[in-house]
């Protein structure tokens, strides 16, 4: 089984995936993470994101391992450093390579293949898994989604000026909605969810809900 979850940056999206996924005992995959890796490694290589032929080779050759809490790359535990504002902006530019995407959306479709899984990102319910059982776009305000990742930022001991926050998810969010290849976007069969009001656990009951109805093997998830 499926759960694609899909939105903008700071919409709630890892948060409420990574407890839903808990919660139904299925794999928490975080695609963002696996752009970010790549995007890491460029970086560090010194590689031109405008080289598209050698960012593709660099996504193929990438060994990207997410467990629990943690994601490595080629060996190594990378879970913080792709938590920067340069690999934020970095993960945002190398997706709009098509090469980059299929060698990840290959990696993200053998994962789904194999176990049920919360699968979160940008084009899950689009192009990853056109066919998921539960589609989720879960969207907030633009100033709730800065103040929640400004939260986030300031609890890691971080400081960062709020419009200058403000103006790097926009500028982000723009790209990852525009781009010629899987745009963020709501899949025609998705659910419309605005976190906005609502508690996180009021959101993963919301969307607990929908699981549930879709479930018609009889199996109960707690
Ligand atoms: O979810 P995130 O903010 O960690 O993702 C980082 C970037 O990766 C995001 O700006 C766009 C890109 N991305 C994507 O293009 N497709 C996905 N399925 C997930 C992330």
């Amino acid at each position: 089984m499926v759960v694609a979850i899909d939105g903008p940056a700071g919409a709630g999206k890892s948060t409420i995936a990574r407890r839903l996924a808990d919660r139904l005992g299925f794999t928490y995959i975080d695609t963002g993470a696996m752009y970010r890796a790549v995007a890491l490694w460029a970086l560090r290589q010194g590689v031109d994101f405008a080289d598209h032929h050698r960012m593709e080779q660099l996504a193929l050759a990438s060994e990207i391992e997410l467990s629990p809490g943690r994601i490595r790359l080629n060996g190594e535990d990378v879970t913080e450093a792709i938590r920067t504002p340069e690999v934020s902006n970095g993960a945002s530019r190398v997706a709009v390579i098509p090469g980059v995407r299929r060698a990840m959306v290959a990696q993200q479709r053998a994962i789904g293949e194999k176990a049920s899984v919360v699968m979160e990102g940008r084009d899950i319910g689009t192009v990853v898994f056109p066919n998921a059982q539960v589609k989720i776009f879960l969207d907030a305000k633009p100033g709730e989604r800065v103040r929640r990742r400004l939260a986030e930022v300031r609890a890691k001991g971080d400081s960062v000026a709020e419009e200058q926050l403000a103006a790097q998810m926009s500028e982000r969010d723009q790209r990852d909605s525009t781009r010629a290849d899987a745009p963020l976007a709501q899949a025609p069969d998705a659910i419309y969810l605005d976190s906005t009001p609502l508690s996180i656990e009021g959101v993963e009951e919301a969307i607990l809900k929908i699981v549930r109805s879709r479930v018609t093997n009889g199996k109960e998830f707690h």
